[in-house]
């Protein structure tokens, strides 16, 4: 099966970001030791983590110091379902087709503008997003609306780094991420499924949540091509899709702003779309998920947590009507 190389110039990503082999190994002396101390069950995370990496494609090294408050019992998914099996419109609606398809899309040069209600507007290269803040590794489970999920080491920093940064005003309410629409990259363009560009949005306390990631890379390299390079977000407790892959654009706005899945349809995803197991989806129950790799025939499904097991975002909803803002 097809996996994405990258084939970046010969200095780019610099040296000093390829993860040395000794840095390797110390992370896992380090999972180790956790492991050994307080978290227990962590030898688990610790040989899952060593699997996962053993399986990467050899693209360019992203050195990340693995930050312990995000390292989870979970086993982490293997580095092949994770960039074979992937929801990337732009490259196709099969679950296959962004491994076939990303291939050509062109990651550098590539620049990110932010822009709207905040005081210092800038426009940033990857090389300045990878200078930004220091790298961390988290582990995160990432839950899709389509009822199946995902155990993931993504490499990058929270989002409110660069928020600190421009300095947002008083009008800021909301963040809008838009993506990468190019049709000479994007077979899936073709296609009016969505409405393109695909555009996501957070509330700004949920933007500067620091859960929220900036991320840049996954299983200790750069972000494959169809996992969302060269820069995405992760939003760890909302579904899936409220992570949106290869921006372009993030703008400080007033209003909500509009998104690509509750453009096409309204009834079924709403703005917050936080893992709610007590809300359905209309054709379909949230109450419990699939995880990619467990998909034996008598594997019991696993039950899906409030918030994806992330219940320190609570705080965020305090006084809402999860049912109504759904
Ligand atoms: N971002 C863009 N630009 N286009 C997309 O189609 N799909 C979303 C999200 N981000 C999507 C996107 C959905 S539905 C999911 S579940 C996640 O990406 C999947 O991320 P993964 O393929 O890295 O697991």
């Amino acid at each position: 099966m097809f996996i994405k190389r990258h084939s970046y110039g010969v200095d780019c990503p610099r040296a000093s970001e390829i993860t040395p082999r000794e840095l390797f190994e110390s992370r896992r002396t380090f999972l180790k030791q956790l492991a050994v101390g307080s978290i227990a069950g962590g030898a688990l995370a610790d040989m899952a983590t060593r699997e996962a990496f053993a399986q990467t494609t050899g693209a360019q090294k992203l050195a990340a110091t693995a930050n312990p408050a995000y390292v989870i019992m979970d086993k982490v998914t293997s580095f092949k379902d994770a960039t074979t099996y992937n929801n990337f419109y732009e490259f196709g609606t099969d679950k296959t087709e962004p491994s076939r398809n990303a291939d050509a899309l062109k990651t550098r040069p590539w620049t990110i503008a932010i822009e709207g209600e905040v005081k210092r507007p800038m426009t940033l290269d990857i090389d300045s997003l990878l200078k930004l803040a220091p790298l961390e590794e988290r582990v995160y489970r990432l839950r899709c609306v389509e009822g199946w999920s995902m155990v993931i080491p993504w490499i990058g920093y929270s989002l409110s780094e660069l928020i600190r940064k421009v300095e947002p005003n008083g009008n800021a309410k909301y963040v809008e991420f838009v993506t990468l629409a190019d049709k000479k990259q994007m077979p899936g363009l073709r296609s009016p499924v969505l409405e393109w560009p695909y555009v996501e949005g957070l509330r700004l306390d949920e933007a500067n949540h620091r859960l929220t990631l900036l991320t840049l890379g996954m299983y200790g390299e750069v972000l494959p091509n169809q996992n969302g390079a060269p820069v995405r977000i992760v939003v760890p407790w909302k579904y899936g899709f409220k992570s949106p892959k290869s921006i372009v654009k993030i703008r400080f706005v007033r209003e909500q702003p509009r998104t690509a899945w509750n453009i096409a349809a309204p009834q079924e995803y709403g703005f917050y779309s936080n893992v709610n197991p007590e809300v359905d989806h209309p054709r379909w129950s949230q109450a419990t998920e699939r995880r990619i790799g467990e998909d034996g025939f008598f594997t019991r499904k696993r039950k899906t947590l409030m918030f994806n097991g992330y219940s320190e975002v609570a705080s965020l909803y305090a006084g809402m009507d999860l049912k109504k803002f759904f």
